[in-house]
C-alpha cells in the first residue's frame, strides 16, 4: 500500500460530527486491518471552527484509508486558520508506511495534523532562511562514486558503535519535545516505534510524557537531553531520576538558550494541546519546578556538573563553531552534537552541514561527532557521514510519522532512512559507513 497514495478517494465526516465527541473507526484495507482513532478533547478554551474539524476529520479518515485528500483540502491545509487556539484534532494511527520520500510523507501529516500542530513542528524561526539553508546546501556537496568497486548489496555494513551502544544504522532520533502535539501517546508511541527500529531515542528535556514512562516502553538505547534549570535542585534531580531510569548519556543542548521565534506558530496562539504540561516537571509524576525557568548562562562547568551527579557521559549539541567543539571537548564531553536546531533558534545560521567539516576536522576523532538539522534522503546521510559525522539524528519527519503511522510510522520512517542509506552506499561504491570520508564528495 504507497503511503501517498494517488487516488480519488472522497470521503465526509459525519453531519452530525463535534469536537467533544471521540469517532473510532475500523477499515479493512486490501490484506491489514488498519484501526484508526480520531481522538477530539473537549477545553473550554478550544476555539476551533466546526469547519477545521470537518477538514481535520476528513483528512484523518483519508490517509487512515490511504486516500488523498482532494486539492481543495490541501490548498486549505496550507493556510491554516489563525482562528485556532488549541490543537485538539489528532488521528491515531498505528500502521506501518510505505514512504516514497520525506517531502511526501509530510505534505500528508500536514493533512491529519491541526494546523498549530503542523506550524510547531514544520516550522521554524523567524524568515525560515535557515530552515531552507539546511536543506539547499546539501546540495553543495554532490557525491563522487567508486566504480569496479567489487561490492555487493550483501556487502553493504551500516553498523556503528557510538558511546557503547551497536546501533546497527548510524540514525538515530533527535530529542524533540511535545509529541503529544501529534499523538496521544506522546513520546511513548514515539519510542516504542524507535526501540522496533532498532536504533537510539534521545528524549527530550521538553517531552510531554515523563522520561520515566518513556524508560519503561523501550529496551532500547535512550540518551536523555537536559533543559538546565535555574533551581540547581531542579536540576539535579532530574538527572537523577534520567540515570535511575536507565539513560545513558546526557545531552546538554547548547543553542536552546531562549525562545524560539516560530511566528507561524505565535500568530496562531501557540495552541498546545488541551491539559499540556512538560511531564518531566509534573509533581503528578514526581516532578517539580517550572520548565520554562531555564538557566541559560551555561558554561563548560555546567558538563563537569552533569558528570559528577551522574557519571554518564555528555554530549554537547547544538555546536556549529570548531572552536566551541575544542572548548565543550575540554570541559569533558563525550561527543559533539552538530546542529542548527533544525533552523528553530537563531534564523540567520549557516547550514549545519556547511560547518560540519570544520568542527569534525578539530575534533580530530577525539569523540563522536553526531550530525542534524535537514535530513530528509539516504543521501543527506551519506553526505553527512562522509564529512565526517559518525551518526545523525532526525527530528521533524520523526514526528510526521507519529502523526501518520504512530509508532509503527516512526519505525517506517527509520527505516526508509536506513534503506535509502544502504542504497546510497551501494550506488556510491562504499562497503562501510566507516569506509566513507570526503573521498566520496566533490567538495
Ligand atoms: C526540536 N528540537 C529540540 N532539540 C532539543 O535539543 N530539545 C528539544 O526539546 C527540541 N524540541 C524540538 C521540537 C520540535 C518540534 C522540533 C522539530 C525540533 C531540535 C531537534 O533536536 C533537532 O535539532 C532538529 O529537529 C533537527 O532538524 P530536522 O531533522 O528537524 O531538520
Amino acid at each position: 500500500m504507497p503511503m501517498v497514495r494517488r487516488g480519488n478517494g472522497s470521503l465526509r465526516a459525519p453531519e452530525n460530527f463535534r469536537h467533544s465527541e471521540e469517532v473510532s473507526l475500523s477499515v479493512e484495507p486490501s490484506s491489514r486491518r488498519v484501526v484508526t482513532f480520531l481522538s477530539l478533547r473537549r477545553e473550554e478554551t478550544m476555539n476551533i471552527s466546526r469547519r477545521n474539524l470537518m477538514q481535520g476529520a476528513v483528512a484523518g479518515l483519508a490517509a487512515a484509508m490511504g486516500a488523498r485528500a482532494a486539492p481543495a483540502s490541501l490548498a486549505e491545509a496550507k493556510a491554516p486558520s489563525a482562528s485556532i487556539t488549541a490543537a485538539a484534532v489528532a488521528p491515531v494511527v498505528s500502521r506501518s508506511l510505505d514512504i516514497i520520500n520525506l517531502d511526501l510523507l509530510q505534505e500528508q501529516a500536514r493533512l491529519v495534523m491541526t494546523a498549530g500542530a503542523y506550524a510547531f513542528v514544520a516550522g521554524a524561526s523567524g524568515a525560515e532562511w535557515t530552515l531552507r539553508e539546511n536543506r539547499r546546501a546539501f546540495d553543495d556537496f554532490p557525491i563522487l562514486t567508486h566504480r569496479l568497486a567489487g561490492i555487493a548489496a550483501s556487502d553493504i555494513d551500516l553498523g556503528i558503535d557510538l558511546l557503547g551502544h551497536r546501533l546497527p544504522y548510524p540514525i538515530i532520533v533527535a530529542p524533540v519535545g511535545a509529541h503529544t502535539m501529534v499523538h496521544p501517546d506522546g513520546e511513548v508511541a514515539t519510542v516504542t516505534g524507535t526501540a522496533a527500529a532498532g536504533t537510539l531515542y534521545q528524549s527530550s528535556g521538553a517531552s510531554a510524557r515523563p522520561l520515566e514512562e518513556i524508560a519503561n516502553a523501550t529496551l532500547g538505547p535512550k540518551w536523555f537531553q537536559l533543559y538546565f534549570n535555574t533551581d540547581v535542585g531542579v536540576t539535579r534531580s532530574l538527572l537523577e531520576r534520567a540515570r535511575d531510569a536507565g539513560y545513558s548519556a546526557i545531552i546538554i543542548t547548547a543553542d536552546a538558550i531562549g525562545p524560539g521565534n516560530n511566528e507561524t506558530f505565535i500568530q496562531l496562539g501557540k495552541p498546545f494541546p488541551p491539559g499540556f504540561t512538560f511531564g518531566n516537571h509534573d509533581p503528578r509524576h514526581g516532578g517539580g519546578g517550572d520548565f520554562r525557568s531555564q538557566k541559560i548562562d551555561l558554561t563548560p562547568e555546567d558538563i563537569g556538573f552533569v558528570r559528577e551527579v551522574t557519571g554518564l557521559p555528555v554530549i554537547i549539541k547544538g555546536i556549529l563553531r570548531a572552536g566551541d567543539a575544542d572548548t565543550a571537548i575540554k570541559g569533558g564531553a563525550a561527543a559533539i552534537h552538530v546542529s542548527n536546531h533544525g533552523g528553530r533558534q537563531l534564523d540567520g545560521l549557516p547550514a549545519a552541514i556547511s560547518v560540519l567539516r570544520e568542527v569534525v576536522q578539530v575534533v580530530d576523532g577525539r569523540v563522536p561527532v553526531i550530525f542534524d538539522s535537514g535530513i530528509r534522503r539516504g543521501i543527506d546521510v551519506f553526505r553527512a557521514l562522509a564529512l565526517g559525522a559518525d551518526a545523525v539524528a532526525i527530528g521533524r519527519p520523526v514526528l510526521f510519522g507519529l502523526a501518520v503511522g504512530g509508532p509503527q510510522g516512526v519505525q517506517s520512517v527509520l527505516e526508509h532512512l536506513r534503506d535509502e542509506l544502504s542504497v546510497a552506499m551501494l550506488l556510491a561504491g562504499a562497503k562501510s559507513v566507516k569506509d566513507l570520508s570526503p573521498d566520496y564528495l566533490r567538495t
